[in-house]
């Protein structure tokens, strides 16, 4: 088989929590009256939670403490985990849940690799809790994605080079990670439109014909 392992992105590949991101940075931009649209909301994609604020607050005229930077991202966090609160398994969609079993079955290791401090309860919430054989998260890493540091630990903890391993990534950062860290990556949404991948799909279940594939696009070709 051509990969033994697929470690995904979680916000924006498994679930649609980038969408409770976008409201809640929403809300706490508008709470101090910085602009914040989905163009700067793309920007955050993959990025981690203060590296997110500091992007919001480049429209912010005055400067604040760590201390105030650190409340607001707690102000966001809470809002962010109301949202998250509300999922359930309802919110894996059908081709996702479908896809993971059939590549499992395949006999591929499964492994998430996310900037998010937060990957644990989205797990939980949607009822994939223990269903991967790595979780590489928020709270592992010292560096954000585009540092490949979260997809390396991840192929770590599957004992795995990053040559057996395919990255599923929405962020352009994130493919940018998988790259630095000696992956092929699969794109989706934003960053498949940007062409960043070895594959650039347009929904989840064709990373099915990516693993039986025989033939790809170099990267950059
Ligand atoms: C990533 C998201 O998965 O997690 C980013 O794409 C987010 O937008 C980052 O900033 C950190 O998330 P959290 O849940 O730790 O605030
Ligand atoms: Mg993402």
């Amino acid at each position: 088989m051509k990969f033994q392992a697929i470690i995904f992105d979680l916000d924006g590949v498994i679930c649609y929590t980038d969408e409770y991101h976008y409201l809640a940075w929403k809300a706490m931009a508008d709470s101090l009256g910085v602009p914040f649209d989905r163009t700067v909301n793309n920007r955050l994609r993959g990025v981690s939670r203060m590296e997110s604020l500091d992007i919001i607050l480049e429209r912010y005229n005055g400067t604040l403490s760590r201390a105030e930077k650190e409340a607001l991202a707690e102000q966001k966090n809470e809002l962010y985990k109301q949202y998250l609160s509300r999922m359930s398994p309802a919110d894996l969609t059908d081709e996702v849940r479908s896809t993971l079993n059939i590549l499992d079955e395949m006999g591929l290791l499964l492994a998430i690799g996310s900037s998010s401090k937060n990957a644990p309860f989205i797990l939980q919430q949607i009822g994939l809790g223990g269903y991967f054989d790595a979780v590489s998260d928020g709270n592992n890493i010292t560096r954000s994605k585009p540092d490949p540091e979260v997809f390396l630990k991840a192929a770590q903890m599957l004992c795995l080079e990053p040559s057996q391993c395919l990255v599923v990534e929405d962020a352009v950062s994130g493919a940018q990670a998988g790259h630095a860290g000696g992956f092929q990556v699969a794109c989706l949404g934003d960053a498949s439109a940007a062409g960043a991948g070895e594959y650039n799909l347009s929904t989840f279940s064709e990373l099915l014909d990516v693993v039986g594939a025989e033939e790809r696009i170099p990267y950059g070709a």
